[in-house]
């Protein structure tokens, strides 16, 4: 295990056998129509190089890229894109694949700003949940994991950039944070 790492909270084998359901349940609900898999950079990376091949109907990815302005562990809710979609929507089912949601600001600005631009449907997805620090009521419509009020990285997630490449959800060392 990493030096960093004090627990793996949900290992990979569990993060497997959870996307495959996500992606076969995805399969399902989008069946017969024109899927758009909006990737949010750079957390969602790795989650979403696995889930979009459990899914077995045809789609097309894009991506975009947001920062929150704030500290590196905490959000606070004013968003700024920092890369867009290259393709209009107003033809498309959008599903959003996010890393995590934790107070929701992030994803709330997200379903305003693609709602505006009028899709035929608009619905997101979350490997990880963190229920107890909602802040915003937002929909999650497919969810990996909750996880209890703790910083996880690993599985796209980082602490300052670092640690996005481990394959399992991790708890850093209280340490790490204090470097
Ligand atoms: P929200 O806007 O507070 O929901 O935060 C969403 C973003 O904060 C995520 O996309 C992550 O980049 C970051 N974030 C929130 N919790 C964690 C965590 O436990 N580990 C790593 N990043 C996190
Ligand atoms: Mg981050």
């Amino acid at each position: 295990m990493h030096q960093d790492i004090e627990q793996v909270l949900v290992s990979r084998e569990q993060i497997k056998t959870r996307v495959k359901e996500l992606g076969a349940a995805i399969s399902r609900d989008y069946a017969g129509k024109d899927l758009l898999v909006v990737g949010i950079l750079k957390g969602a990376i790795i989650f979403l190089a696995d889930l979009v091949r459990e899914i077995t109907i045809p789609l097309t990815l894009d991506f975009m890229a947001v920062s929150s302005y704030g500290s590196s562990t905490t959000s606070s809710g004013a968003v700024r894109i920092l890369k867009d979609l290259e393709v209009p929507v107003e033809d498309k089912h959008v599903l959003i694949v996010e890393d995590i949601v934790d107070t929701g600001l992030t994803l709330k600005y997200l379903l305003e700003n693609l709602r505006a631009r009028q899709p035929l449907s608009l619905r997101t997805c979350t490997i990880l949940d963190k229920p107890e620090r909602r802040m915003v009521d937002v929909e999650v419509d497919y969810r990996g994991f909750c996880i209890p009020d703790c910083f996880v990285v690993g599985y796209g997630l980082d602490y300052a950039q670092q640690y996005r490449h481990l394959p399992d959800i991790c708890v850093l060392k209280p340490e790490v944070y204090r470097r």
